[in-house]
This record gives structure tokens, C-alpha cells and sequence, in this order.
């Protein structure tokens, strides 16, 4: 089973809980937090789920924000994370497919819940095809 670990701000928590819901059955999930709506900083929570990304205790991330923007910004800056933004299906595979992006952030005042269970699980069940985009993604990381 594939582990995933997940967090959010507070702008991001209602969806987030949406998403740990629709996922439980299918995947060991961890929630990073936050833990309430109370108002909180997204860089703290980018930075805990990215570490853990990057060190291999979970295989994937995923990262509520308001717009998911903030997410992604803080976690792009830990090494060896690649994270995404997206609010449609066709990017979430693609961002396996071809960037083989280890962390998914959208955002709660973005994407509807039904359209984010969608986004999750597309980009959950797609792998990275490798071979040219393989080349690609290590120029990334050097
Ligand atoms: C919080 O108001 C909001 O700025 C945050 O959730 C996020 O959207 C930042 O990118």
C-alpha cells in the first residue's frame, strides 16, 4: 500500500479532511495537519510533509492551500521535491506522467471537492513513464 502523507492551512483544512476521507480505504494515510481552521502558516506545514517526502518515509505528498500556490512554492524549495499545482485532471497525470511530481497542491478555494477527489486519484494511480523524461527530471535535481 502506497504511503501518502497529507497537509493543509487552515484555508486548505476543510477540503483536506474531505481528502483523507475519500482515501483511507485505498492508501495508509498520514495527516501532517493542521489541525484546526485557526489561522496558521503554510510554510511550516509545506516544509514538514516535504522533508518526509524527501527522505522516503512517504512515497507521495499532497498539500491544501487557498490556492495551493503557497504550497508548492515552499515545497519546491526542499531538494529532491517536485510539487505541482494543479486544478484539472490532465495536468495531475501529466505531472506524473512527465515531471514525475512526488507532491500534489490545489487549492480549497479553487477546485471543487468532487473535481479534487478526481485530481487525487488520477494523479495517485499514475506513474512516471521514465526514459527521456527521466533525463529531463535529473537535470532538475542537478
Ligand atoms: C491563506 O489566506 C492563503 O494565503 C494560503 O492558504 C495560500 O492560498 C497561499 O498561497
Amino acid at each position: 500500500m502506497k504511503k501518502i502523507i497529507i497537509g493543509s492551512d487552515h484555508a486548505g483544512f476543510r477540503l483536506k479532511n474531505i481528502i483523507i476521507n475519500h482515501l483511507t480505504q485505498k492508501y495508509d494515510v498520514e495527516d501532517a495537519g493542521t489541525h484546526s481552521q485557526e489561522s496558521c502558516d503554510y510554510p511550516l506545514i509545506a516544509k514538514k510533509v516535504a522533508n518526509k517526502v524527501a527522505d522516503g518515509t512517504y512515497t507521495l505528498g499532497i498539500l491544501i492551500c487557498g490556492t495551493g500556490i503557497g504550497m508548492s512554492i515552499a515545497a519546491n524549495k526542499i531538494k529532491g521535491i517536485r510539487a505541482a499545482v494543479v486544478s484539472d485532471t490532465c495536468s495531475a497525470k501529466m505531472s506524473r506522467l512527465h515531471n514525475n511530481a512526488n507532491i500534489l497542491c490545489f487549492g480549497e478555494r479553487i477546485v471543487g471537492e468532487e473535481l479534487a477527489k478526481d485530481i487525487t486519484d488520477i494523479w495517485l494511480s499514475t506513474e512516471f513513464l521514465g526514459e527521456r523524461h527521466a533525463k529531463r527530471v535529473d537535470m532538475i535535481e542537478d
